[in-house]
């Protein structure tokens, strides 16, 4: 008998420890995930805005757009992408915000519908993407 309540303490005090060691365990994990966190979503905007650049060449944007922070987009087909952010309408007909800007780049036709802009190959979140890097000045 005694010597059943000698090991059931030391099992107690086994198991308290155990429990304190995966607390704090998941502490550090917690910290450590936050003290990165930051740094990684500061990172993935300037990537986002790296994809919208690059989708502006692959996609063809390019071609017809100039745009002076991209020197390969050198096209005259369309107007110049410089000052998407302040201008007051897209193509003329949609005021601009970066929701239209994202709804007219998946489809140009539906507002306005003799424009010479081919509809884009592109997803909605690649068109997130170039919104983002049109309104960054
Ligand atoms: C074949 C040529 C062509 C291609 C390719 C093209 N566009 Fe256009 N784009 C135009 C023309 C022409 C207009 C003017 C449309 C209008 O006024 O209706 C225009 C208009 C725009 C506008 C509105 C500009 C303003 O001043 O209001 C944006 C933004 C735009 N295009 C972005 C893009 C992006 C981003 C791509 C690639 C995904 C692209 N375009 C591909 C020809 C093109």
């Amino acid at each position: 008998m005694q010597k059943l309540n000698v090991s059931t303490c030391v099992l107690t005090t086994f198991s308290s420890l155990r429990l304190a060691f995966s607390s704090s365990l998941r502490a550090a994990i917690v910290i450590t995930f936050g003290i990165w966190a930051f740094p990684i979503s500061a990172q993935s905007i300037d990537a986002q805005l790296e994809q919208g650049k690059t989708l502006m060449i692959t996609k063809g944007c390019s071609s017809c757009h100039q745009l002076t922070k991209l020197p390969a987009a050198k096209g005259l087909v369309g107007p110049p992408l410089d000052k998407m952010a302040s201008q007051s309408y897209i193509a003329g007909v949609l005021p601009n915000s970066r929701e239209n800007l994202t709804k007219f780049l998946l489809d140009p036709k539906k507002f306005h519908s003799d424009t010479a802009m081919p509809t884009p190959d592109i997803s909605e979140q690649e068109a997130r993407h170039i919104t983002d890097y049109l309104f960054k000045e």
